[in-house]
């Protein structure tokens, strides 16, 4: 018989891994949506590439490209259904949202629907094309106490010719969180591309690919994915693997013959979405390192790490009730990652000015303070933020 572990008890067993990061004692790191902390077992990957590039003879043209499949692969198993046919690297997020955008037919008078105050590398590739094509790029209004699942809504029913909706899961700013299942559902039955930035949720929250049908999805490699940056994730949908160019006509998505490339035409694409394969990402560096946080990713697994960062952030929200200070919470947060909203401005620079003296890294976004702990945080820390932020509003 397979014994199952209860996913409570092993998020209960991820309480005890901080010492497999990196940290410094005297600082508390809370902005995951930042940068991820760093694996020990990343950094030693990271190490080990370096030294051995010191020697590049040493590595065969054939065992690269076996590192480069290898780590697509273990990608595909970790994030995208096992659909390695689907994945491609790049080296940023802009990058993957303009090669997405790219491929999407746009005719003068069609909308993009974005968010309001969307991140920039999901935003400027969008008005870039629509520059191109004539197309508009319309943003979401949220009004007051309004979720963005119902505003994205109200502005598709308020917006002739949607032609694309372009959407994270989980916003940038706080951690609130999009119903993709509902605007996936409507994106479907309209015939409407779905291109998304799962940038500040794959790793904590899957890619629910079969469901949700999406054309694109980007995601940044160095947050909840804890890679390396220079080495993001483009999902093709299978609809737009067999036409299209890539970006950047790099030699390493072309399936050449003894490296012979002719002027007349170029060789055939690779198979895949590798034909949308970036250059210069492969370094052997960041393929190791990549690979090191994406084998941790899949020991741990995605659903216990939402758990154990659930426990952290619902912490969190009970020690900021305890203190009074209930006003400063997200509603409907991510698991993985909430803000604190003061109530104004002056009780915002004294949180800010007082976490960070204490050494608590949390960053400040759009009058909020964004709190997204690892798995490196316990309980103690959360309630310790609350203490300051209390003490510091009470001073
Ligand atoms: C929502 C979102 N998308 C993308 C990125 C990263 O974009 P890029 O890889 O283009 O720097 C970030 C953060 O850096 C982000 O928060």
């Amino acid at each position: 018989m397979v014994a199952t572990v209860q996913p409570h008890i092993a998020a209960a067993a991820l309480a005890r891994v901080a010492d497999r990061f990196v940290l410094d004692s005297d600082v508390l790191a809370l902005d995951c949506a930042a940068q991820g902390p760093r694996l020990r077992s990343v950094l030693e990957a990271g190490h080990a590439a370096l030294a051995a590039g010191a020697t590049p003879w040493t590595l065969s043209f054939d065992e690269w490209e076996a590192r480069i499949e290898g780590l697509r692969t273990l990608a595909a198993d970790t994030l995208f259904e096992g659909d390695a046919e689907g994945v491609a690297m790049v080296p940023s997020v802009a990058f993957a949202v303009a090669t997405a955008a790219q491929q999407l037919p746009l005719a003068p008078g069609d909308a993009v629907l974005v968010l309001d105050a969307e991140f920039p590398s999901s935003l400027l590739p969008w008005q870039q094309r629509c520059r191109q094509t004539g197309a508009r790029v319309i943003a979401t209004q949220r009004g007051h106490g309004q979720d963005w699942t119902s505003a994205l809504m109200q502005a598709w029913d308020q917006t002739a010719q949607v032609r694309v909706v372009a959407v994270p899961q989980v916003h940038w700013h706080d951690g609130a969180l999009l119903d993709l299942d509902r605007i996936a559902l409507r994106a479907r039955a309209e015939g409407i591309a779905l291109v998304l930035d799962l940038s500040q949720s794959l790793g904590v929250m899957p890619a629910e690919l079969a469901r949700w049908r999406p054309d694109f999805i980007a995601a940044a490699g160095h947050k909840w994915l804890l890679g390396p940056q220079g080495l993001a994730w483009l999902w093709v949908a299978p609809r737009w693997r067999h036409l299209g160019d890539g970006l950047d006509q790099h030699w390493q998505a072309r399936d050449a013959v003894e490296w012979r490339f002719p002027v007349q035409a170029p060789p055939p694409y690779r198979l895949g979405a590798r034909r949308f394969d970036a250059g210069g990402v492969t370094d052997p560096m960041r393929l190791a390192m990549s690979a090191a946080a994406l084998q941790q990713l899949q020991a741990w697994g995605v659903a216990v790490i939402a758990q154990r960062l659930r426990q952290l952030t619902s912490a969190l929200d009970r020690a900021l009730d305890a203190h009074r200070l209930d006003a400063w919470k997200t509603p409907g947060h991510a698991p993985h990652f909430t803000a604190l909203r003061a109530p104004d401005a002056g009780q915002l620079h004294a949180a800010t000015d007082t976490l960070r003296s204490a050494n608590v890294i949390c960053t400040r976004r759009a009058g909020l303070l964004r709190i997204a702990p690892y798995l490196h945080v316990d309980e103690a820390d959360m309630d310790r933020v609350a203490r300051i932020v209390a003490d510091a509003v009470r001073a």
